[in-house]
């Protein structure tokens, strides 16, 4: 069951109303429920059994230290994108042995600040990059476990914003290449290959590419195996789907059965980037009307004040959230275009909603934001980065706090 739900005509996170958290905060504002990112990471953790793994959180959807924290004291560990993440894990507690570092562009500093930390692994993305990590580490006297990228060349049928497993994307190393690219990297007196990584896309609704890309790594760990070249683990990276509009998605049983199966000859262990499965359906979005007006068309523009400087996702990939009113007082449902306050068209949140006749005041949530969504703010119009609330055991603290002009202004001249 949802942590987002009505409690009588009042919508609630974990039963506390979102209404009584929004007034005392203010909008616009992020809000989690840690119970259900208890209960998502122990599902998938549990749904894995007794297969060897471990689940590297990927930091991207939502890398809040709070939240960040609670991962920890779940067993997470990390896959961070950039030095900036590796820094926010270990502020977070992470030793760097428990820290996956990808990235396709890492900059000389991040790679030497990760040989020098010895990170669990660096999944390198070309043959350039290993070169570089190895000249680093014999320069450090010291050994880099790293991972190859592979690109499967395989279609994830999600955004084409966030596929990212096609030859076509800048992601990896053909998979055509992969096996010789291994080998050398063996060779190197920098560098312990120690596995294999593949990530396909985000947001990916079926099993079958998923599945396939986490055998494509087992059959290569095997050739190499028998060339002489055993690997520690098989990383099958994150890309995992929630439902955002209440239509089925897939069953996070089925997709941990289908990736054991997928691996199980390779004899190595298994670890997995999970982000928005995680954390996306324990967030919420809380916002005020600011204004409503007519439209041509019968419709109505429904105006909050909160916008794509919080929540980018609808601009960016015409991506749906669902919005709900905090309080349903018996008002029929009308026609709405609900949109934010920046100065773009793409500021729109949905078109054609029905929502309980809004008028300026009303407070609404908008669902499933608890992954890429506070991570992707922006400070575009000048707009303060909003706080971020947990709900956890009957209770609810700020997070992180409501920027302000000062904050803003800090490093300007
Ligand atoms: N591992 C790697 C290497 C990744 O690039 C990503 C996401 C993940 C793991 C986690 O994927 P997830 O389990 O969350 O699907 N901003 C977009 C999503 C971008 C995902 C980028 N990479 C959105 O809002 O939909």
């Amino acid at each position: 069951m949802s942590a987002f739900a009505y409690a009588d005509a009042r919508f609630a996170c974990d039963r506390l109303p979102l209404g009584d958290i929004a007034t005392a905060v203010g909008t616009p504002c992020h809000v989690y429920s840690a119970p259900t990112i208890r209960e998502r990471y122990r599902a998938l953790d549990r749904a894995l059994g007794t297969t060897p793994h471990a689940l590297h959180y990927a930091l991207k959807a939502n890398s809040t230290l709070a939240v960040v924290r609670l991962l920890r004291t779940l067993g997470a560990a990390i896959d961070a994108n950039s030095g900036g993440e590796v820094d926010v894990a270990l502020k977070a507690g992470f030793s760097p042995g428990e820290i996956i570092f990808t990235g396709v562009g890492k900059t000389p500093a991040e790679l030497e600040r990760a040989v020098g930390l010895g990170l669990k692994a660096i999944n390198a993305e070309s043959p350039g990059e290993l070169a570089r990590i190895d000249a680093i580490a014999r320069r450090l006297g010291t050994r880099a476990r790293v991972a190859l990228r592979v690109n499967p060349d395989i279609d994830a049928q999600s955004h084409p914003h966030i596929s990212t497993g096609l030859k076509r994307n800048k992601f990896g190393v053909p998979l055509d290449d992969a096996f010789d690219v291994c080998v050398d990297a063996a060779g190197h007196r920098g560098l312990h290959l120690v596995g294999v990584h593949a990530h396909v896309g985000s947001q990916i609704m079926s099993i079958d590419p998923l599945a396939r890309a986490a055998s494509t790594l087992a059959a290569l760990a095997r050739r190499l195996r028998a060339a002489g070249v055993p690997l520690d683990h098989l990383d099958v990276g994150g890309g995992l789907g929630i439902s955002y509009d209440g239509r089925p998605a897939p069953d996070v049983g089925d997709y941990a059965s289908a990736l054991v199966e997928a691996t199980r000859e390779a004899g190595v262990s298994l670890i997995l980037e999970p982000g928005r499965w995680l954390v996306a359906p324990a967030g919420a979005l809380l916002s005020t009307v600011v204004d409503v007006k007519g439209r041509p068309g019968g419709r109505r523009f429904v105006v909050l004040d909160a916008g794509m400087t919080d929540l980018l996702r609808p601009a960016l990939y015409s991506a749906f959230h669902r919005i709900v009113p905090l309080e349903r007082d018996g008002r029929p449902d009308v026609a709405c275009d609900v949109v934010g306050p920046v100065c773009e068209s793409s500021d729109t949140f949905g078109v054609d909603r029905e929502l309980p006749d809004p008028r300026p005041g009303d407070l609404v949530a908008i669902l499933d934001t608890g992954a890429y969504g506070a991570v992707m703010a922006s400070n575009y119009n000048r707009r303060a980065i909003a706080p971020e609330v947990l709900v956890d055991a009957g209770q609810w603290q700020v997070i992180r706090r409501r920027q302000t002009i000062d904050d803003l202004l800090v490093f300007e001249s």
